[in-house]
Formats: C-alpha cells, sequence, structure tokens
C-alpha cells in the first residue's frame, strides 16, 4: 500500500503549501506558478512576490530579436534555483500545451497581451489573436490536461472593458462597453473566462484592473512618457513633450500593489471576479503637474483644448498636444469601485499616487542624470 496520503493545500499565513504526509516525515512541497507575461511590469513584480511566498516560479518569454528579459533579469541571478524562463507564445496553442503539461502548475498566471489600447487599433487582427485566443489557448490547454481540478488560472481582465463608462464609479457588475480593439478582446477573454468556469467547473478567475504603474511600465504609456519626458526637460536633454488628450481621466495605482491582488485572488475559496482599484481618479494634466512638482519645475498652463500648452519660467513651450495621439474612440474616465475586493481577499491598494509619482521620477531622472555624465 502507498504510504503517501496527499491531503491538499493548506493556507499558512499566506504562504500557500502543498504537502504530502508520509507517516513520520512531512515533505514540503512547493507550489508551482506559471506566467505567461513574465517579462512585461506585471510579471516581473509578479515573479519577485511568488518568489518571496516560496513558489517556484516558471515564466514564458518570448523570441525576439533583441533581449526582452531586463526587467526580470535580476532574479534571475539572484534566485535562479526556483525561477525558470521557457520559450513560448500564447498565439501558438501547441507551445501553451506543452508547457502545461512539462510545468504541472499549480497556479497559471495570463499576464501575456499585446496591452497599448492605442496601438491595438494598428494591429487589431495581432491583438485579437494574443489578447483573445491566446487566453483560449491557455484555458483549452487546461481542460484538456489531466489537472484540470488542480490547477487554478488567473486572466488579466482591465477597466479598459468599462470603456464608454456605463455608471461611476465601475463595479463587478457595470456591464462592458469596450472601445478599441484591446478593450474587446480582453472582453472575449473574461467572458471566456467565466464561461469555462461554469461549463467546466474550472477555478478560473478574473481581475478587472484599472491603471497600474512602476518605474519598471512600458516608456509609451502615458505615466511613463510624462516621467521620462519631464526628467530629461530638466536635464537639457530634450526641448519638449508632446502628449494626446491631457484631460482624459484615470484611476492610477501602484503595478506592487496590484500584483498582490492578482495573487490573492487565486487564494480565495470558489473563483470569482474582482475589480481592483484605488477609487481615486485624476487627469493626465494633474499627473504631469505632480511630476513637475517632484522635479521641482514650474509648468504655466495657458490656452485651451488641443492648443492648451505648458511653458516653463522663460516662456518656452515644453509641453503640447497634437491629435496624432488621440485615439479613434477614447476613454475619457474610468474610476474602479474596489469594495468587492476589500471585503473578500481583505485587499486595499497601500501606494498613493504621489509615492508612485516620487519614485518614478527619483528612477527616471537619476537615470539620465547618469547618462548625461558619461
Ligand atoms: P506589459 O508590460 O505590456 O507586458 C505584457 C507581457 O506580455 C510582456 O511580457 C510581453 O512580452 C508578453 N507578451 C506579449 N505578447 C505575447 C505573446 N504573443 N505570447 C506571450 N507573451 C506575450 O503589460 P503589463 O502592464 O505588465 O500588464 C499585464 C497584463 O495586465 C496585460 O495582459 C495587460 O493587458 C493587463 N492589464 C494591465 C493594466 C495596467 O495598467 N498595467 C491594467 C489592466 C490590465 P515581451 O516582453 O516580449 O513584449
Ligand atoms: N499612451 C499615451 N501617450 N496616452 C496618452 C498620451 C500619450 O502621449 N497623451 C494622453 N494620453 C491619454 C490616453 O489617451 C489615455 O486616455 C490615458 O492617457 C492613459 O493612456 P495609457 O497610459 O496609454 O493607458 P490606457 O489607459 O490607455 O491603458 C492602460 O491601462 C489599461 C487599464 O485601464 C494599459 O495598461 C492597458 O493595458 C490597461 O488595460
Amino acid at each position: 500500500m502507498n504510504k503517501n496520503y496527499f491531503l491538499g493545500s493548506v493556507n499558512v499565513d499566506y504562504l500557500q503549501l502543498s504537502y504530502s504526509y508520509d507517516f513520520n516525515k512531512v515533505n514540503i512541497i512547493m507550489k508551482k506558478a506559471l506566467v505567461f507575461g513574465i517579462t512585461g511590469q506585471d510579471g516581473s513584480y509578479l515573479a519577485e512576490f511568488l518568489l518571496k511566498k516560496k513558489y517556484k516560479v516558471h515564466g514564458v518569454k518570448r523570441k525576439s530579436s533583441s533581449f526582452n528579459t531586463s526587467r526580470v533579469d535580476h532574479i534571475y541571478e539572484k534566485n535562479n534555483k526556483n525561477f525558470f524562463l521557457h520559450y513560448g507564445d500564447l498565439t501558438d496553442s501547441l507551445s501553451v500545451n506543452s508547457l502545461i503539461n512539462l510545468i504541472k502548475p499549480d497556479e497559471i498566471y495570463n499576464l501575456a497581451a499585446q496591452s497599448h489600447v492605442a496601438v491595438s487599433f494598428k494591429i487589431p487582427n495581432y491583438t485579437a489573436n494574443v489578447d483573445a485566443i491566446g487566453c483560449l489557448n491557455i484555458l483549452e490547454a487546461i481542460k484538456s490536461s489531466r489537472m484540470i481540478k488542480k490547477i487554478k488560472f488567473y486572466q488579466a481582465g482591465t477597466s479598459e472593458m468599462f470603456g464608454k463608462v456605463l455608471e461611476s464609479p465601475q463595479t463587478e457588475k457595470t456591464p462592458f462597453y469596450p472601445r478599441s480593439p484591446y478593450g474587446v478582446s480582453k472582453a472575449f477573454s473574461y467572458w471566456m473566462t467565466k464561461n469555462y468556469r461554469e461549463s467546466y467547473n474550472m477555478f478560473a478567475s478574473n481581475g478587472i484592473l484599472f491603471n497600474h504603474e512602476s518605474p519598471r511600465r512600458g516608456e509609451t504609456f502615458v505615466t511613463r512618457k510624462i516621467t521620462i519626458g519631464l526628467s530629461k526637460i530638466k536635464l537639457g536633454l530634450q526641448k519638449k513633450l508632446v502628449l494626446g488628450n491631457i484631460y482624459s481621466k484615470r484611476d492610477w495605482g501602484h503595478a506592487k500593489d496590484y500584483v498582490e491582488a492578482q495573487w490573492l485572488i487565486l487564494q480565495t475559496k470558489k473563483p470569482d471576479d474582482f475589480v481592483i482599484a484605488t477609487k481615486k481618479q485624476f487627469s493626465v494634466k494633474y499627473f504631469i503637474n505632480l511630476v513637475a512638482k517632484e522635479l521641482k519645475m514650474k509648468i504655466f498652463w495657458r490656452g485651451k483644448g488641443l492648443n492648451e500648452k505648458g511653458y516653463d519660467e522663460n516662456n518656452r513651450v515644453i509641453i503640447e498636444c497634437s491629435k496624432k495621439y488621440f485615439r479613434p474612440s477614447e476613454v475619457d474616465a474610468l474610476l474602479g469601485n474596489p469594495a468587492k475586493a476589500k471585503k473578500i481577499l481583505n485587499w486595499k491598494p497601500k501606494i498613493s499616487i504621489k509615492e508612485l509619482v516620487k519614485e518614478m521620477v527619483e528612477i527616471d531622472y537619476r537615470k539620465f542624470l547618469n547618462d548625461k555624465k558619461k
């Protein structure tokens, strides 16, 4: 008779461990997470978070013509015993299947996406292949594996699904009205995740995350474009920052707080969907002013609409708006209510927008100062 009895999982002060009992000996087996999108902003913070929780972390990276692992290289060097990178691509269902069957993860996080809203209008077909069909590829792979009962699945949903918002603040009950190929593709994945949960009894949950930023944010998203642009202007490395709609409003949090929520979403008893947000809303213009303040720069605003410009103390234009950065259909204002996450996950954001701006500015300014000195 086999003396090993699998006893399931226990929750020890958030440290989730699977264990097997061998009469006198308890073997602690580390949980395994498989993260699609490990090289992105969230993937890198989630990897750090899971390693601290004693997971073995397997990440999927794409083949690219230049290095794309800069956000996780430091982890690889420090924790190489528990951190593994594999080649794969969400659009390649064979690679998704074989990775899942090879790794046999306890948890899968689908953070992989063509995540730029404006770019999704230029490459809608590609965006749908990655952001919609890619999620379906994972769900099908889990379903056809022998691990449908074991694997917990997290899908990175987005406030962009609310788009032209039908109520404010937005909750889990607010109907979707996506406004871009990105938002529509993510809505498909949201519904597929819910459908597989209801059809096959899978542990599959959606996070509906509002904008979250960090010093690791992609450089073409507005917050990072502003922290980089103004740092360079302050250092005399750039003359002007050209932006799109500076009146749009977002609910901005810090990526570190949001990856914790992603993990908590998979630690609940029952799979479910959660809005993750700060319930605070600011305009892009307000964000610019916060960054300028942090850099001790003065910006004087003059004009209205597309003609509104930001001037420095010497009356030089340092910020202007261009139609080039407007989207064919805009999402004007997003504001999330994370009450359900607070109640069920005991989650709330810890890092304020001012602290976020301070950290982003410090890192970007220092980087360009060092570059200048070289
Ligand atoms: P990100 O920095 O753009 O990272 C996207 C990741 O997906 C990168 O690792 C990228 O790899 C990978 N990827 C892209 N196409 C892929 C493919 N075909 N196969 C496999 N991997 C692929 O995004 P993020 O800000 O970390 O966001 C993480 C997820 O949350 C995304 O799904 C995003 O849509 C969603 N989300 C983000 C926010 C936010 O405010 N940040 C809010 C709501 C939802 P490369 O490094 O090779 O490009
Ligand atoms: N990127 C960008 N560049 N956005 C600009 C610019 C600019 O020069 N000027 C103004 N904006 C405005 C956009 O029109 C938008 O209203 C707002 O700034 C935020 O734009 P992004 O930072 O590109 O983010 P996003 O809100 O479109 O999308 C991000 O958040 C979503 C969650 O709501 C992405 O991370 C998505 O992947 C994510 O799902």
